[in-house]
């Protein structure tokens, strides 16, 4: 296992669109592994393989409170979104700063497990939340992009002057 570094934003590499995965192996196995221990060492709810540089769609969630219910997504898509929700949203890519987004309630999402089949899941609230976030990731988005222009342009001044600070 190994933690891995999380980019910040506004590093460009966040914006690469991930490649599907070709073959769920013992390579993609390990990236799950690491991704997962990545994102409760931070801690976080979810980590999108974008965060980590690797450019292939695999996410990894967990909204419990005890670290029991990995959830680990291979090649995700969204087949059915409804209702409406605005919640407050943070991400480890963007430390320290929290802003509300508008998401659908509820998803219905067909991905690969990590045996390579194919499975559905229905999510409402925090985890279809956490869903649309980090599949938003695969494609290159992060959430502040959902945020006016204003605010984009003081969220990435206070993260370069922190990286200017901390490096
Ligand atoms: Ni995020």
């Amino acid at each position: 296992m190994a933690l891995l570094p999380i980019l910040h934003f506004p590093d460009p590499r966040l914006h690469t669109k991930a490649a599907p995965v070709a073959e769920v192996d013992d390579r993609i196995r390990t990236l799950i592994r690491d991704m997962a221990e990545t994102m409760y060492e931070a801690p976080g709810i979810g980590l999108a393989a974008t965060q980590v540089d690797v450019h292939e769609r695999v996410v990894v969630i967990d909204v419990s409170e005890d670290h029991s219910d990995l959830l680990a997504l291979i090649n995700p898509e969204i087949l059915e979104r409804s209702g409406e929700q605005i919640g407050e949203e943070g991400c480890l890519s963007v430390p320290g700063i929290y802003d509300k987004v508008k998401r659908a309630e509820r998803v219905r999402v067909r991905a690969l497990d990590q045996n390579g089949e194919r499975f559905e899941l229905e999510a409402e609230g925090l985890l279809a939340v956490c869903i649309q976030h980090e599949l938003d990731h695969l494609d290159g988005k992060v959430f502040v992009e959902y945020l006016s222009l204003l605010k984009q342009g003081r969220i990435k001044n206070k993260l370069i002057k922190r990286a200017r600070i901390t490096a």
